[in-house]
This record gives structure tokens, sequence and C-alpha cells, in this order.
């Protein structure tokens, strides 16, 4: 029955299927597996035991009971278990990766079952082949005459030999035929080592030879575990640095991600993945055992390699070096990442200083202070709304519409969800524009995803450096703000502090401007003892104002305690502040008047730094303090909510049950009603 249904689904989907599915992974949702040597064992589910002897082998993907006899693949094990026929399981089994079941019954012709077949055993032959290559490399690694130069090279690199075994590491001997002559037996073998990239036929002299030669070899595995390339690395100053296999029947690299089948041995429920740019940075982070790096292979993050993490972890963090290029891959690995933005999951975005990359930093810093910056990480709306507004000026207008026009696209291409909703909240405080003409703006603009290429992302072999391409064209802004569209300079807490004698910024240009990007991700607490010569954030503004004039804080006398959580110390004055006008308000029946507020704050531990807030020089032009203090305490609520969000949104990322991710959701949710 199951055979005859069998052929009626191509043997090639399933081997492919069988291929992207882990068998650990379809058993151990189900009935719960515990580690044992190589294998996996649980109790029996098909027969009554006390003692575990059903077994589970990741290597073979296969389950077995010595108890009661039962096995098979996973498909075998889902019909078992859950009563299917064979094609439901099948259907069960493609859901959960993402692939759809060809629906066609044709009756396949016995030529074309034929060349299925063929191809399955090429296939299995690649496997084999490779996995002859990678115990030849280990073997020369620990037995070459030469293999001191491979060792030494690893040694002086900080790596131990526990780490080159984890990882597989060996040695291409110098020499143009070494591979060939250990393996290569038949005719036949030499064409499959070409085939898989292993050896190279030179069109002209028809000869064969080995492609790779000296070099450290990393094998990448697969999913399963089984090598599917390698990457070889010069001992020396040698040209090309990496050598990497081509593209073969078995190895796609834009979907591959080196090191995640180590990771995952390491530890079968990863919380978080780090993805790196090389194979040095990972192997070198698991020797300091950061143990969950994986690298992609000279290519971006693809969608394919985000399905993949996002099956497993609800927590990415890109990491690349901070140069040009190292933003640019940043910024492209962010925009694939929108469409997988759902509740719940985060990416994030770590750029190392200039000339570090992982290897290095956690060899010269220690994994501590590595995964610091790690946890760290600037999280994806803040990553999104950095780069957007980078070169912005916040306070002139048209650049505010261009950073709408610029950022709507991408957040709505956004799965649904509350994350979404929260990111529009911020734009529209950002903008000062209502949705109704933020929904407006981008009706004009194209849409980022083209929706064909989302639709196409979960089955096909995606063209993975394809990203959303940058949005339309934003119209010219060249024009000079009018002077009203230049802030008050009450907030202006990310200029660079001007020089004595000179105005802060009244005369600066206002098409210049401030990056807005590095003011919304800016933590913005400053040291408080320095000598300031302008106001440097909200809280130093509104303090400014009621110390000069203090009747204003009798409009605020529902005192905004809860400011003091901010991480900016200057609000914890504020509210001390308010409070003092209070008091004395209640004594004198009046608002006091700026000597005597000033006089009573002189015993303040802060007095210096109000002292100097209140000897400023107002730069606006017009008199409306009462406005401006509320604008000063509105930008407060509004990074105090900020603050609240993001600690809400870590809380989902790292809740390690469902009770605690529904309450730190319910938490969410309440914020932004209270909104
Ligand atoms: P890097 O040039 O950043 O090298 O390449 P690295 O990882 O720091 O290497 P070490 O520390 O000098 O050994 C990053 C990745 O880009 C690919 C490789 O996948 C490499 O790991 N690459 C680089 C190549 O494929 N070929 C090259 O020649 C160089
Ligand atoms: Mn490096």
């Amino acid at each position: 029955m199951a055979n005859q249904q069998l052929h009626r689904i191509p043997q090639e989907f399933i081997d492919t299927l069988l291929d992207r599915t882990d068998i650990v992974d379809v058993v151990d949702s189900r009935v719960k597996l515990k580690r044992s040597g190589r294998n996996y064992s649980a109790c029996c589910p098909f027969h009554k035991e006390k003692t575990p002897s059903f077994s589970v082998a990741p290597d073979k993907q296969f389950y077995y009971c010595f108890g009661c006899g039962a096995g098979g693949n996973a498909i075998g094990f889902l019909m078992e278990l859950e009563h299917l026929s064979f094609p439901e399981a099948v259907e069960e089994l493609a859901r959960k990766v993402g692939m759809d079941v060809p629906k066609q019954e044709q009756n396949l012709s016995p030529a074309a079952i034929a060349a299925q077949q063929a191809k399955t055993q090429a296939r299995n032959q690649a496997y084999d082949l490779l996995e002859h290559a990678n115990l030849y490399y280990q073997k020369q690694l620990r037995q070459h005459a030469q293999k001191n130069q491979a060792v030494n090279y690893l040694k002086d690199r900080g790596l131990s030999g526990q780490i080159a075994q984890r990882f597989g590491i060996g040695f291409a001997p110098p020499g143009w035929h070494n591979l060939l002559d250990a393996i290569s037996t038949s005719e036949q073998t030499q064409q499959a080592l070409i085939d898989n990239g292993m050896a190279v036929k030179k069109q002209d002299s028809q000869r064969v030879y080995d492609f790779f030669r000296e070099r450290i070899m990393f094998p990448i595995r697969n999913s399963k575990g089984k090598v599917i390339a390698f990457g070889g690395r010069v001992l020396g100053d040698a040209k090309p640095k990496y050598l990497n296999s081509p593209e073969t029947a078995v190895f796609h690299k834009e979907q591959e991600l080196y090191g995640l089948y180590e990771a995952r041995q390491h530890e079968r429920n990863l919380k978080r993945i780090l993805v790196v740019e090389g194979y040095m940075d990972v192997v070198a982070l698991a020797q300091h055992k950061i143990n969950y790096a994986v690298a992609t292979l000279g290519t971006s993050t693809s969608r394919y390699h985000l399905e993949r993490i996002f099956k497993m972890v609800s927590e990415v963090i890109f990491c690349f070096d901070g140069d040009a290029a190292g933003i640019k891959a940043a910024v492209r690995a962010m925009h694939t990442s929108v469409e997988f933005m759902s509740d719940g999951r985060q990416a994030r975005f770590l750029l190392l200083p200039q000339g570090e990359d992982p290897d290095t930093l956690v060899r010269s810093e220690g994994a501590e202070a590595l995964t610091t910056r790690i946890a760290n990480a600037t999280p994806f709306s803040e990553f999104l709304f950095q780069h957007f507004a980078e070169d912005l000026d916040v306070h002139n207008l048209e650049h505010r519409a261009k950073l709408a026009t610029d950022i709507m696209p991408v957040i709505q291409s956004m799965p649904k969800g509350l994350m979404k909703t929260m990111m529009l909240a911020k734009l529209e405080d950002i903008t000062g524009l209502n949705q109704d003409t933020l929904t407006q703006l981008t009706a004009v603009a194209e849409p980022v995803t083209a929706p064909a290429a989302a639709a196409e992302a979960t089955t096909s072999m995606p063209a993975t450096d394809e990203y959303p391409q940058p949005l339309a064209d934003v119209p010219d802004y060249g024009h000079m703000p009018d002077y009203h569209e230049v802030a008050p300079n009450y907030d202006d807490y990310t200029a660079p502090l001007p020089a004595p004698g000179e105005e802060p910024m009244a005369d600066t240009d206002p098409a210049v401007g401030r990056p807005l990007g590095r003011q919304i991700g800016r933590q913005i607490g400053r040291q408080t003892n320095s000598h300031i010569r302008s106001v440097q954030n909200p809280a130093q503004a509104a303090i400014r104002l009621i110390l000069r004039h203090p009747h204003l804080a009798q409009a605020h006398t529902e005192l905004p305690s809860h400011l003091q959580a901010l991480h900016m110390p200057e609000a914890k004055i504020l509210v001390d502040l308010l409070t003092t006008c209070q008091t004395m308000q209640a004594h004198l029946q009046r608002a006091p008047k700026a000597a005597e507020l000033q006089s009573e704050c002189a015993q303040m531990e802060a007095w210096p730094l109000m002292q100097d807030l209140a000897a400023l020089e107002s730069l606006t032009l017009d008199g409306d303090h009462a406005s401006q203090l509320q604008e000063a305490i509105d930008k407060l609520q509004h990074h105090y909510y900020e603050q609240r969000f993001n600690d809400v949104q870590r809380a989902i990322n790292e809740a390690s049950n469902s009770d605690e991710l529904t309450l730190a959701k319910q938490q969410l949710r309440a914020l932004l009603n209270e909104k």
C-alpha cells in the first residue's frame, strides 16, 4: 500500500524532504529525547516499557527500538505514531520545512524513475566520497610528514586539538595528486571527485589534479552532519586566502551555514545564533566557549539562511566588521530579515570596532566582553531607524517626510503583530505624521518586497543575493528650510559641543543639521559634572526652564516620578526639582521666584549642573516657555516609553516558557494601550 503511493510522489521530492528534515527534531517534538553518546534515546512510544530501549541515530536518520523492533525513517515514524498514511506523513513533514508536495499523480515512465534513482545514487556517492576526503585530510593533520606547519599554524591561531577535532579540521598537503592517489581507485571515482569539486581536469591537457593543495581544510557539513563541501585556507599570505568548493549537486552555498551542525551538536536547544563572516571566526569563538556562531560562506545572509535559523531559535545576531563593507552587509541582512520579524523574534546587529573580527576580538578581549557586546547588540527596530535616519535632521520637516517615505514600505512588509504596530507608532512619534498620512506616503512609493518574490521564498531554491531593493526615489529636498523649522535648542542633546563663545545652535546650517540616526540610537545619559555649554537632553532643557521660570512648574503638579527610571541622570534631578517647587509653592502660597528656587536648590547635590544650566542663554526665538517645557517632558515620556518597550521586547525574546511569553505579551499590549 505505502509502496504504491510512494510512486505518486516523486522519489526526488522525498529525498529532498528527508534531506531537509532532521528525524531528531521530528521525534523530539513528540517524544522527549535524551542524548546518549552519538544517539538519542527515550522510552519507546510503540510499546510499554520502563527503561528506554528506543533510540534515534542522527547520522543514519533512523529510529529503532531494541525492545519491540520498531524502526524506520522520519516518515515511517510519523506514520506509526500518528497513524498517518504515507502521503499524509510526507505532507506533514513538507509543511514543517516549507515545501509543497507536488500534486501530480502521473505515473512516471520507467526511464524517469531510473533517472531519479540515478540521482539519488549519485548523491549518496557524493556523501561517501566527501566523507572519505574529510577523513583523509584529518589524517594528514596527524600523520603527514609536513603536518607540523599545519599544526603550528592552528596553534598559533589559538586553536586546541579538541576544537580542531570537533570541526573536523584537516590538512591538504602540498602536491598535486595526494587526494587523487589516496582515494581515487577507479575512473568512476575520479569523475566523482571532479563532479564534487575535489579534483580539476585541465581542459587542454586533460590532466587531473587535486583542487585543494597545501591548505588548512574546513569541512562544511549539512544539517545532518554530512560533509558536502570544503573551505581551504592557505597557511601563509598567498592568494586566494580561502578556496571554497564550487557549487555541486550537494552543495549550494547560499543555503548552508558553516558551523550550524556543530553548534547544534554541542547544544540541541540553542537560544540564539550569531552570524559571522568567516570560518575562523566560528572556530575561534567555539574555542572560547561561544558555541552558537555560524558563518555564511562568502555570501550575504539569505532568506534561506534565515528560514533555517528562525526554525531553530527566536533570536539572530548579525556580527560584522565595523567598516563600510560590514555596515553594508548588516544593512543587507536587515532588509532580508524584515519579513521574518514576527512577534517573539528578534534580529540584532553588532558592528565590531574597525579592523577587528570576532576571531581577533575574542582573543584580545575575551569571551565575556564579547558576550556583553552580543547582549547589547542593536535591536532590529533601532537599527532600522538608525539606518534610515542617518544624515537626516529630525527637526527638518522635509527630512522627516523623507524618513517616513523611506521607512514605511519596510515596516509595512513586516508580518502583522505588536512589533509592527509599535514601529508604526514610533514612526508617527518621530515624524509627527499620523497613520493616514504615512499610508498615503507609501502608496506612492513602490513596495519593498515584490509579492511574487516573497511567495516564492519558502519553496524554491532562492536566488539569495536578492534582497529588497533600495526604495523608490525620494524627492529632492535640497532647499533651505525656513527658520521656524529649526528646532528650539532644548533637545539638541547630540550636537557636538560648540567652542566657548560660539553660539551652539542658532547659526549652524540647518540643512546639514544633526544626524537623527545617532540621536535615536544613542544612550542619552551624559556626565553631569563637566562644565556644560549647551543643553544636551530634554531633561536638562526642562531643568533650565524651571530654574529660570519657576511658575512653569505649576502646570506639572502631577509629578512624572516614573521618569526617574530613565537611564538619564538628569531625569531624576528634574523630578527632584519639581518636588522642590511644589513644596515651596505650598509654603509660600505662590510660585517661588527664580532667585528663591535657586537658593533653595543650592543645597542639592546636583546644584553645580543646575547652576550651569540656569546660566545658559536661551537661543530660541519665541518665548513660549510653557510649551517648550511641555515638549521636553513629552520627549522624556517618549524615551521612557521606548525604554519600557525595549524591556518588554527583551522579555518576549527571552521568555523560556509559554507563561512568561504570555505575560510579556500582555505587558506589551498594556503598554500599547497606555500609549
Ligand atoms: P575574511 O577575509 O574576513 O577572512 O573572509 P577571515 O575570516 O578573517 O580569515 P582569517 O582570519 O584571515 O583566516 C571572510 C570569509 O570570506 C570568505 C571565506 O568564507 C572567509 O571565511 N573568503 C574570504 C573567501 O571565500 N575567499 C577569500 O579569499 C577570502
Ligand atoms: Mn579573521
